[in-house]
């Protein structure tokens, strides 16, 4: 008697793909990467000692690919606070690093802790005399062990090349992260109280995303679009880029992530009929994310809008919505990007893809 499945198909479960069942894995995700961490606003990292961000004066992240994207993610969180920080893709940070100041934490955000380019800018910006703060998923590695400080992820073991659990608790340890640094540092902003306590909730707000998305829908309707563009405005544009790179990476479908105010220096050339938009919504600068919608709806693009519900402005003038819920407007982006990540996972299935496995693709690029 012979045995057709592997231990693959075994761990994989009642799940076609590895990438559906860690998008299915994300409350659990979401909730080790907050537990334990917050009481109140009060944060603290098993990992870090009080005060250890006390001279910090600025913030500088490293990182590839869907982490990069969480730096940024990352980066405009600290911002919102007033701490002073900027995301650099690592392979460009290791060749031209700005000028090194003293009072910069550089902070590599890196799932696997084993990416070529992310190590190489942790490794120049450690030899500038930087303090190093690796944010990864995985215990004892390169990143781990080189760096001065490691915060980990916690979100278990990631199989599919492409990223998706990892960035959610990536996003909501760098959320934990930005309030435990702004709050040593004396940083002030005007961001909305309650982040730590916020993510409490979103776990079973993805459930909700989980259980009644309309991404499927979405995708048989544009399956053959010509390309496929994805813009935003504050922690929505890391989500725009984001959606963008998902839905390349595994669907081989042109897509492209913009800020939306940049549109009209360019990429509006490129929009048609045949381009539908999606508009990601986070409850910030409405108004403005309206007007990029109208610019390309007058060009005949189709415009999906990712939005919580209390956004009828957008959906409003939006063709089709894929809805979140309503959160804190710094986490709207979270759950935004699991609709993404459904769209791009089923335009990938109708389009035949291999999507645990795409082609020229790997899970950790561990050369230069
Ligand atoms: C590769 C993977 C991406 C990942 C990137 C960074 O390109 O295909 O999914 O985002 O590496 O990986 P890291 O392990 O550093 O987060």
């Amino acid at each position: 008697e012979t045995v057709d499945w592997t231990s693959e198909d075994v761990e994989k479960g009642a799940f076609d793909h590895y990438m559906r069942k860690e998008i299915d894995e994300q409350p659990t995700a979401i909730a080790q990467a907050v537990r334990g961490r917050a009481d109140g606003d009060e944060v603290a990292f098993e990992s870090l000692s009080p005060g250890a961000f006390a001279d910090v004066e600025r913030v500088h992240f490293v990182a590839c690919g869907t982490s990069y994207h969480a730096a940024l993610y990352g980066a405009q969180l600290l911002r919102d606070r007033g701490v002073p920080a900027r995301a650099y893709l690592a392979s460009e940070y290791a060749v031209t690093a700005p000028p090194t100041e003293d009072g910069t934490v550089l902070v590599g955000v890196t799932q696997s802790g084993e990416t070529a380019d992310t190590l190489a800018a942790l490794r120049r910006g450690a030899a500038e005399g930087l303090g190093t703060l690796a944010v990864t998923n995985v215990v004892g590695s390169t990143a781990a062990r080189e760096c001065d400080d490691t915060v980990l992820i916690r979100a278990g073991p990631e199989i599919g090349v492409a990223a998706t659990k990892t960035f959610s608790s990536q996003v909501a340890t760098l959320g934990l992260l930005a309030e435990r640094i702004a709050r040593e540092v004396g940083g002030s902003g005007s961001t909305p109280a309650g982040l730590p306590a916020a993510l409490d909730d979103v776990p079973d707000a993805v459930e909700t995303i989980l259980a009644d998305s309309s991404a499927s829908a979405l995708a048989t309707r544009y399956d053959d679009s010509d390309a496929y563009f994805f813009i935003g405005r504050g922690t929505g544009h890391p989500v725009a880029l984001e959606g963008a790179l998902k839905l390349k990476e595994i669907s081989y479908e042109h897509a492209e992530g913009f800020p939306a105010g940049e549109l009209k220096h360019g990429p509006l050339a490129l929009v048609t009929p045949s381009t539908p938009v999606f508009a990601i919504c986070t409850g910030q600068h409405t108004e403005k994310l309206v007007g990029s919608i109208e610019e390309v709806s007058a060009r005949g693009a189709p415009v999906v809008a990712v939005a919580p519900r209390s956004e009828r402005d957008v959906a409003a003038v939006a063709d089709d919505v894929l809805w979140v819920p309503e959160t804190h407007p710094e986490l709207v982006g979270v759950l935004a990007n699991v609709q993404l990540q459904l769209l791009s996972y089923h335009t990938a299935t109708l389009l035949d893809r291999p999507v645990d496995k795409p082609r020229n693709l790997a899970k950790s690029v561990t050369v230069e």
